[in-house]
């Protein structure tokens, strides 16, 4: 196949995904980017505790608003195109990641195959999560890596990584191991390296990230450092849940790899037995285990986190699966080709189309009520904190409220959270805060479990709309969820 067809290929394939993911993953994806971007652009959004604080970058969001500014300006403001053209951008940039994904691996066939039925890829890669994004930078990054001893000199890869380390501080975790294989291939002197590309690259990055974060926030602030201080020193993390130590391992990488994980076992296994002819695969174990150990040793775990391994894992799989093809039988190869594809597809389409998909639908309804009475409209959403997408969904700067679920930073005393303070007691949480301003919501929007305890408000109340959510329910999330309309 020819280069141009490749990377067409893969621009297709990730605008599919566009349109074929339907469905929520987690809130950042909304809360982290669009709705932050949407502050800047229009004057209204909610900023979460991380903005207020400033311990996120404001590159992706600053990138996004100012799109939504051009279309504002065009006049093409619309909800549903300020929804997708942050969404199209992101999948054309992992377009070019699986290109480049393509020529890190040779230009094989196999890493096409690889990369294009990846399940997890094909559910975020067209997310606008700021994980999407890393992992399409990292890519980036690894095909521009010296590993070949003529591109020694090439230190281009460095100036993503910076970038990259500073949009997402956590990215150092995996590039640690990455550079120090860096400093041990390329045969020159460490403080060379050290005083020669890391330090200016560094610095140059910092400051400028410095700035635009800067403006952004709208006064000076250093967004990594802010990150570090909330994650190390209070630990903000573990508010929102802990795992065991070895849940990567159990449940983290299986489902991220998916049916990936038997070949990758066995290569694994194989490169360890033969480890002599395969050094640069090693140095990516090296960094997939060092990775995983200090994810494992965090309490608060996430799926999304180790997805800048995903590519990492393909690129040793395929170059193997590519090898052991050239003797296999075609019938097994065949075998081996249909089994990846059906143990991508079914996870890929399921998620992508049914599960969790209720709190992005019930936006479109509630967009046209909106619309109808953007003074009057008055949104209360009973659900966990986050549960849908906000402002940004909506476009319209109705009066709209939900639980909200702050960390405890002012660090007082039995301090609990809204939400929590909600699912405690609903009834009381809601005789204590409404009639508010002698009004109540014209709009209540719950899970089907939660509509059952509040009899007593929702007496005033008629449900106008059911959306199915998911087949899965657990405690504070129903298998659909209900517009309640003040009657
Ligand atoms: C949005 O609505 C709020 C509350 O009604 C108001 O304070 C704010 O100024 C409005 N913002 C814009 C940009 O219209």
């Amino acid at each position: 196949m020819k280069n141009i067809d490749v990377f067409v290929l893969f621009v297709l394939i990730r605008l599919l995904s566009v349109v074929i993911v339907q469905t929520c993953f987690v809130p950042d994806e909304y809360w982290q980017s669009l709705e932050v971007a949407h502050k800047l652009a229009f004057n209204y959004g909610y900023l979460t505790w991380e903005w207020v604080l400033g311990i996120r970058s404001y590159v992706q969001p600053l990138i996004i608003s100012f799109v939504y500014k051009i279309l504002q300006f065009c006049y093409a403001d619309n909800a549903l195109v300020l929804i997708y053209v942050p969404r199209i951008l992101q999948a054309l940039l992992s377009a070019y990641a699986d290109y480049c994904f393509y020529k890190w691996c040779g230009a094989k066939k196999w890493a096409i195959f690889t990369i294009s039925t990846a399940w997890m890829w094909f559910y975020v890669g067209s997310r606008t999560l700021i994980n999407s994004l890393e992992t399409a930078l990292t890519v980036i990054a690894l095909s521009k890596f010296p590993w070949n001893t003529k591109s020694f000199n090439e230190s281009n890869f460095l100036w993503i990584v910076a970038t990259l380390c500073v949009i997402r501080p956590t990215a150092v975790i995996h590039w640690f191991p990455l550079c120090i294989y860096y400093i041990v291939i390329t045969g020159e002197k460490l403080l060379s390296i050290v005083f020669r590309k890391f330090i200016p690259i560094g610095v140059v990055t910092l400051a400028a990230s410095t700035i635009v974060d800067s403006y952004a926030h709208g006064s000076i602030v250093v967004t990594s450092y802010e990150f570090l201080k909330a994650n190390v020193l209070n630990n903000v993390g573990e508010w929102y849940g802990t795992h065991p130590w070895y849940w990567y391992l159990t449940s983290g990488l299986p489902a991220v790899l998916g049916i990936q994980i038997i070949p990758f076992v066995v290569i694994t296994l194989h490169i360890l037995k033969h480890r002599h002819e395969y050094q640069h695969d090693l140095a990516l174990l090296g960094c997939i285990v060092f990775t995983l150990f200090v994810y494992s040793c965090l309490k608060h775990k996430e799926f999304r986190f180790i997805l800048p391994l995903l590519p990492m894992v393909l690129k040793i799989t395929s170059s193997h699966i590519a090898r052991w093809s050239y003797k296999a039988a075609p019938l097994t190869i065949w075998f081996v080709t249909a089994i990846i594809l059906l143990g991508n597809i079914v996870p890929a389409l399921y998620l992508s189309l049914i599960h969790q998909r209720g709190t992005l639908d019930v936006m479109h309804p509630l967009r046209l009520i909106a619309e109808k009475n953007p003074h009057s409209a008055n949104f209360l959403f009973l659900m966990p904190c986050h549960s849908t997408p906000f402002y940004s969904y909506l476009h319209i700067n109705v009066t709209a409220r939900f639980l909200t679920c702050e960390p405890n930073l002012q660090n007082k005393k039995n301090y609990i959270y809204e939400a929590d303070d909600f699912y405690n007691n609903p009834n009381l949480w809601l005789k204590h805060n409404y009639p508010r301003n002698g009004t109540f919501p014209t709009h209540i929007i719950v899970y089907d479990n939660l509509a059952v305890y509040l009899s007593n408000i929702l007496s005033m109340y008629k449900p106008i709309k059911k959306i199915f959510h998911t087949h899965f329910p657990r405690e504070r999330k129903g298998k659909y969820i209900y517009i309640y309309q003040l009657a």
